[in-house]
């Protein structure tokens, strides 16, 4: 078909949505869409040509630069071609790839309009499982208002936006801020008899991104790898999406149970594990088991990632010394400072072998570069002026009293076969539920009833789950504490009396 004879006949001035131009909008992009629609549905077709900018310009009256304006645009885009002396013409080039029609009914649902890649559809589970909690009461990350950001850390923040220092610059070292690195090796040394230099410290976002580090630098696709059973669901999420072949070890009393582990998969190539507090139950790992886990890290010359998320905050008797000091050549040291400060700072490090510094600063590279500066300018000066050391004297003080004031209200108020598992430390308490209940369940109607509670259950992969609640205290006073075990009692006795019933029935 002979295109410039379609165009004879008929003028595209006719074409209705270029008649429909609104003079009181933005005229110019009226009128590229109105030739983009007219193109993608054939109203226009390749080859043909369009009126000159001056007789469209008097035409539509519109003024003849925005005219330009447009043809120029859409020549830019592909949809228009200029000839010299011949006009310009809609792209011949669409003829073979006309452009996609744009919808006519209403938009469809995302998930219509593509197949959801494989990864995709992980990661969205990711997403819901790892959505945070409402700052409502039994919020495990929520830190104590008035405190964490307090007056100290503002002023540091007007000093540092007012200092050169935090003013706009280019990228910089991806292992951080050489200052807050020295702050950070000063204060694993002295509080955690870490073993390092500056040199092995890299700042991070945090220990989530903490673990993906760690995991890219330490493993390949399918490398058998240990993590708890029950474990964090940050860290499976992340093994998950690595690829790896994770060996679920069981916990019991003394932590990570090494024995358990070299029977089920003695080659893995690393261990993932929650020495000092594990999550989410609480004990530490004994030193026989410690001993154990860096034996067999020796002799298979794999590798311990240690998450020490909240061992500043211990609350009776001393805490078990870091991993790492025992044996730093195989450890790598995971802290974070979303426990002592505020969760949305993101800032943490690792603490990693000499050798290995290198390789976590280009994975945190190809990640996103580095962290914001004038934070690490904050938090180095925050460290290095003593405020930190005060803060956390100040934090376990207040947490220790919050925590106690939860043990006693459960104390007084717990129904039978509910049981607090006894632990010193962190920002939780774990609260064991009677054998059968469905602490998902429970933690949803919870939510609804404006409390947040985390199930245990779902963080267990292997042996038999056990119905639990994880109970954050931190972020909240006495009095919405003690109301919220009130309630939290009140939807116990609820499930328990459903469960009665539907024994009843059964037995009928
Ligand atoms: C065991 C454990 N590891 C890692 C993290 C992640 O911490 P961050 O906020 O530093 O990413 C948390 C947070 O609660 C945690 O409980």
């Amino acid at each position: 078909m002979d295109h410039f004879a379609m165009s004879k006949r008929r003028s595209i001035i006719e074409i209705p949505s270029l008649n429909a131009i609104d003079r009181t909008a933005h005229v110019g992009r009226q009128l590229a869409q109105a030739l983009r629609s007219a193109i993608a549905s054939g109203e226009l077709r390749p080859g043909e040509r369009l009126p000159s900018t001056r007789t469209l310009s008097a035409t539509l009256k519109i003024a003849r630069g925005t005219v330009v304006e447009v043809f120029d645009q859409l020549t830019a885009e592909g949809y228009l071609e200029a000839q010299v002396g011949a006009g310009t013409r809609v792209a011949a080039a669409l003829r073979d790839t006309p452009p996609a029609r744009p919808s006519e009914r209403a938009a469809p649902a995302i998930e219509e309009t593509i197949d959801l890649p494989s990864p995709a559809a992980r990661l969205m589970a990711i997403a819901r499982a790892l959505t945070p909690h409402p700052p409502v009461p039994f919020a495990v990350a929520v830190p104590a208002s008035g405190i964490a950001p307090d007056d100290n850390w503002r002023r540091l923040g007007n000093r540092m936006r007012a200092s050169k220092q935090a003013a706009p610059s280019g990228y910089h070292d991806p292992m951080g801020l050489p200052e807050l690195r020295v702050a950070i090796a000063d204060h694993v040394r002295r509080a955690r008899a870490v073993h390092c230099a500056p040199e092995q410290v890299i700042v991070t976002s945090g220990t989530q991104q903490g673990l993906y580090m760690a995991g890219r630098v330490l493993l390949s696709r399918d490398d058998p790898v240990w993590a708890e059973d029950p474990a964090y669901p940050g860290l499976t999420a992340v093994l998950d999406d690595l690829g790896v072949r994770t060996c679920r070890v069981p916990v019991d009393a003394q932590g990570m149970n090494v024995e358990r582990g070299l029977e089920l998969c003695r080659q893995a190539r690393a261990a993932f594990v929650t020495p000092s507090h594990q999550y989410p139950i609480g004990m530490p790992l004994s030193m026989a088991r410690r001993n154990a886990l860096i034996a067999w890290a020796d002799q298979n010359r794999a590798w311990i990632v240690e998450d020490d998320y909240d061992s500043e905050l211990r609350y009776a008797g001393h805490p078990f010394p870091s991993m790492q000091g025992l044996r730093p050549s195989r450890v790598i040291y995971l802290g974070t400072f979303s426990k002592v400060l505020f969760p949305s700072l993101r800032l943490g490090y690792v603490i990693a072998p000499l050798p290995l510094a290198e390789a976590f600063a280009g994975a945190r590279a190809i990640l996103d570069r580095h962290s914001p500066m004038a934070e690490q300018h904050v938090l180095a000066a925050h460290m290095k002026e003593g405020y930190f050391e005060a803060h956390i004297r100040r934090i376990r003080g207040l947490y220790a009293e919050r925590r106690a004031i939860l043990l006693s209200a459960l104390e007084r108020a717990l129904p039978e076969g509910c049981s607090v598992e006894p632990s010193d430390q962190g920002m939780h308490i774990l609260l064991w539920l009677p054998e059968g209940t469905d602490d998902v369940q429970l933690a949803a109607r919870a939510l609804t009833a404006g409390i947040a509670v985390r199930a245990i259950s779902p963080m267990y992969a292997g042996q038999p789950a056990r119905p639990g609640l994880m109970l954050g205290f931190g972020g909240f006073l006495p009095e919405q504490l003690q109301a919220a075990v009130g309630e939290l009692v009140r939807l116990l006795r609820l499930c328990e009396t459903a469960d009665k019933r539907t024994n009843a029935t059964v037995k009928e």
